[in-house]
């Protein structure tokens, strides 16, 4: 067991509560997608845990693939640019697509791979979330699954990071003003 990370001033989501509700969606997804043969398309790094966690409590038949993009430096703020770091591996044209993301911030990120997924002839394009920050979106994003809804504020750990740390923690936490600082 990990212990309480020393940087993190508050705890959002605890490990049993991603569990509990990961196992509710991963059950809905699968009745929702039962005759489909889903593609699962994970955005890198930050969906890795969720992707790991929600595909392995999916009964549906499915294949996965991952993407990197990027629309943040190492900064908690959107640069406002999304850029392909790296492309899938497997075609797109005819299969049916569910996103599966960590963080809906301002939207950006999901509305260019929703449009870039339409435009490789994906036969469905849908969304998957873990979580999804209340008013924060700037861009109009359609999901159909998302996991929790949290404040408007900077949150890391399972999968999430501040400048690359913080990823491995088990559950959704805040952190301390100067965690900022180093
Ligand atoms: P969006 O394009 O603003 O919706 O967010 C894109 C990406 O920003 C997410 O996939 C995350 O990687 C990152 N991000 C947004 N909010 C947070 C946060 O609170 N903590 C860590 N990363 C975040
Ligand atoms: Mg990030």
């Amino acid at each position: 067991m990990k212990k309480m990370h020393p940087m993190i001033k508050e705890v959002l989501i605890t490990e049993e509560d991603l569990q509990a509700r990961i196992n509710t969606i991963a059950a809905q997804v699968s009745e929702d997608y039962a005759e489909k043969d889903v593609l699962l398309v994970a955005v890198l790094k930050g969906a890795v845990y969720f992707m790991a966690d929600i595909s392995r409590k999916m009964t549906c038949p499915l294949s996965m693939d991952f993407m990197a993009v990027s629309s943040y430096g190492n900064e908690s703020r959107s640069s406002g640019v999304v850029r392909i770091v790296k492309d899938l591996d497997v075609e797109m044209a005819g299969r049916h697509v569910l996103i599966i993301e960590d963080i809906i911030d301002t939207g950006l990120t999901l509305k260019y791979l929703v449009r870039n997924f339409e435009a490789r002839g994906a036969a469905s394009v849908e969304v998957c979330a873990l979580l999804l920050k209340e008013g924060a979106q700037e861009q109009e994003v359609r999901w159909k699954y998302v996991a929790f809804e949290i404040p408007n504020e900077f949150v890391v750990g399972y999968g999430l990071d501040f400048a690359e740390s913080y990823r491995d923690l088990p559950y959704i936490g805040v952190l301390k003003p100067e965690a900022y600082q180093s």
